[in-house]
């Protein structure tokens, strides 16, 4: 992809700006005359020599699919079409940055973590109630607004042997470092693969690190296939306990033993990040045996105004003691007498 793009136009939209350039696209500030100039963003694609036709079908189906998809935080698409044998997706134009680029700067909070799991979640599982796989959930592909919310981006337009790993294994679909097992073996990919793709941008929100490295796109997938999850809190020992367990689901080998939606995989996650702070709610046995275990204190000093008033009331009992022994004493002399 070659910036003499710039200046021209593609379709009826004309180019203005590189915003970023992806592993098989160029993506474009761009504008479409005569609509009130308004910014957008255009993602261009250049057709592969090998298998234009399918690539150019697959894309064109993609991207009807994609388009119908509305939710708060998937990126919407509002248009698609092909150009002089370029394809192009037009996009909502965003100014956030990307999740890849947060990671950069180190782990997240677990609240930031939980809010943008929270988000990405309900856009997740919206389009796989619609039968939309997104096939290529990364980093890269989570996209901030300038208020800081986050959105889904580039829904199922992975395409076999576009992403980084393809050379090694061709069928390949996605990104080696965030692949399923089910992925890396090239089959069918199902909504549960998405879960763990997620799983893993979540490890990695988490500490800074992928849980499955390894110095040849190969290596990364045996990991992904046979490797145990390396445990999250070595890398970020601040995590909860429950966080370990949470991911060693989500990223499970067997897509049976994975969440069953993105929504239960988020909510465990904030049990895990948050049920340790809260106070535990003592059970009625607790309650007994706290009752039951209650030390005898032993007397401790008497206070200060209890012991004026104990050494008030002697007094008082004295004097009358003393006042009718004088009384007697008077009656007895009288008597006397
Ligand atoms: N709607 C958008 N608004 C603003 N910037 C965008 C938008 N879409 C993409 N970008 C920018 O363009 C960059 C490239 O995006 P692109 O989707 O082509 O590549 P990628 O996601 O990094 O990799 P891949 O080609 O595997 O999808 C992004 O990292 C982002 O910086
Ligand atoms: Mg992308």
């Amino acid at each position: 992809m070659n910036d003499d793009l710039i200046g021209g136009a593609v379709g009826p939209y004309e180019l203005v700006d590189r915003l970023g350039t992806g592993g098989m696209a160029g993506v474009y500030l761009a504008r479409l005359p005569g609509d009130g100039q308004a910014a957008l963003a255009i993602k261009v694609l250049a057709l592969r020599s090998t298998d234009r036709a399918a690539q150019r079908q697959r894309f064109l189906r993609e991207a009807q699919m994609t388009s119908r998809l509305r939710h708060p935080h998937i990126l919407p698409v509002y248009d698609y079409g092909e150009s002089s044998g370029k394809l192009y997706l037009v996009m909502k134009l965003i100014h956030g940055g990307t999740l890849a680029e947060r990671i950069a700067r180190g782990p997240l909070e677990p609240g930031e973590v939980a809010a943008i799991l929270t988000q990405v979640a309900g856009a997740l599982d919206y389009a796989h109630a619609r039968g939309v796989i997104h096939r290529d959930i990364k980093p890269q592909n989570i996209l901030f607004d300038a208020g800081g919310d986050a959105y889904l981006s580039d829904f199922g337009i992975a395409q076999p042997g576009d992403s980084a790993g393809a050379e090694e294994a061709p069928g390949f679909t996605g990104t080696v470092a965030y692949a399923s097992p089910e992925q890396c073996r090239g089959e069918e990919l199902t909504p549960t693969s998405d879960l763990y793709t997620l799983g893993v941008v979540v490890y990695e929100m988490l500490t800074g690190t992928l849980p499955f490295q390894g110095s040849t796109p190969l290596a990364v997938m045996r990991q992904h296939l046979t490797g145990p999850v390396p445990d999250p809190r070595a890398a970020n020992p601040a995590l909860p306990p429950g966080v370990t367990a949470v991911l060693d689901k989500a990223l499970a080998k067997r897509p049976s033993a994975r969440y069953r939606s993105a929504a239960s995989f988020s909510g465990a996650l904030n049990r895990a990040l948050y049920s340790h702070s809260q106070p535990e709610q003592p059970s009625v046995e607790r309650i007994a045996l706290a009752a039951s275990a209650q030390p005898v204190r032993p007397p401790g000093p008497m206070p200060d105004a209890l012991r004026l008033r104990v050494t008030r009331r002697l007094l008082a009992v004295v004097a009358l003691l003393l006042a009718l022994a004088m009384v007697a004493a008077a009656l007895i002399l009288t008597f006397a007498r």
